[in-house]
């Protein structure tokens, strides 16, 4: 199969080395265009492919005269609308993005709106470049408007994830939702705590054990059985030194209003 990476972000640099490491179907990178040129040359020496092209002009989006298969959509939601006005791909070749909150049906923009087959691949995960994952227990969520390309988007999923699910767009943009609440904030919330530490020169190390028991003990006993703190004590002659701490610091002035919020919210429960 012939794939075409369209970015070469995050999500770009692990799923294009998931592929051209395949063990069970030739899978080969024939393309990839990124904006950023450097950025397509960092990830082409990584999957170590020298028959691998480059584009990287607005006016390099149409790939009608390869023989492409596939061609993997993996760029920033802002930017679908204006990158797939330009793309061209062969007739018969299967257009795919990786996005949790795009509909599959932006994807029709496509040569010129008369794109046929499209579908979706979004790996429910968080990918940085610098941190390596493991593909085996990533939930896919596969979606299309064709039966035969459904089959065949995974089947290709199946081959490194044994989480494979077939999921509407609407479904996916609630589970994106949730995972932006489950992934992006807390991620947030570590970094305050780690500004926090750095302004008093203490080390966010001593805070890992706690990270580590938090996440066991919500995947153990769920969430929503798990809070402890001021907030669900009521304890607020602890939150009311809490608030005039953080005002104190020299961090940012939204970390006391977003300490409030959650408090109260987690005190309505
Ligand atoms: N990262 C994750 O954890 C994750 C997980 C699942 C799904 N996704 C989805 O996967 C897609 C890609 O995410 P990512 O994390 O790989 O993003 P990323 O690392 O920020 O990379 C974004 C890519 O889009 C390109 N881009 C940004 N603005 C553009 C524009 N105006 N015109 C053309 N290209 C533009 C970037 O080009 P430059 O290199 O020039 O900046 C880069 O190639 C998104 O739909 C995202 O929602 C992400």
């Amino acid at each position: 199969m012939n794939i075409i990476f369209i970015g070469a972000g995050n999500v770009a640099w692990h799923l294009a080395s998931l592929f051209s490491n395949s063990k069970t179907e030739d899978l080969q990178i024939t393309h990839i265009w990124s904006r950023n040129k450097e950025n397509a040359e960092l990830l082409k020496n990584k999957l170590n492919n020298n028959d691998l092209k480059i584009h990287s002009s607005i006016t390099q989006l149409d790939f009608s005269k390869t023989d492409a298969d596939l061609a993997i959509l993996a760029i920033a939601d802002g930017a679908f609308e204006s990158i797939l006005s330009k793309l061209i791909l062969p007739k018969n070749c299967i257009l795919a993005h990786t996005s949790g909150s795009q509909p599959m049906e932006i994807l029709k923009l496509a040569n010129q709106n008369f794109i046929k087959n499209i579908g979706v691949f979004y790996p429910l995960q968080t990918f940085s470049k610098a941190k390596e994952v493991d593909f085996n227990d990533i939930p896919f969520c596969i979606e299309s408007n064709e039966k035969e390309i459904e089959e065949k988007l995974t089947n290709l999923a199946k081959q490194f994830s044994q989480k494979v699910f077939q999921v509407s767009s609407k479904d996916r943009s609630i589970l994106h939702v949730a995972a932006v609440f489950a992934c992006n904030f807390s991620n947030y919330l570590w970094t305050i705590s780690e500004q926090i530490l750095k302004e008093k020169n203490l080390p966010f190390d001593m805070l890992k054990p706690l990270l580590g028991e938090t996440l066991k003990k919500a995947l153990e006993i769920n969430p929503s059985n798990a809070q402890t703190g001021p907030a669900i004590r009521n304890d607020e002659k602890v939150i009311t030194k809490h608030l005039e701490m953080i005002k104190e610091m020299n961090l940012d002035d939204n970390f006391g209003q977003i300490y409030k919020l959650m408090t109260e919210s987690i005190q309505k429960k």
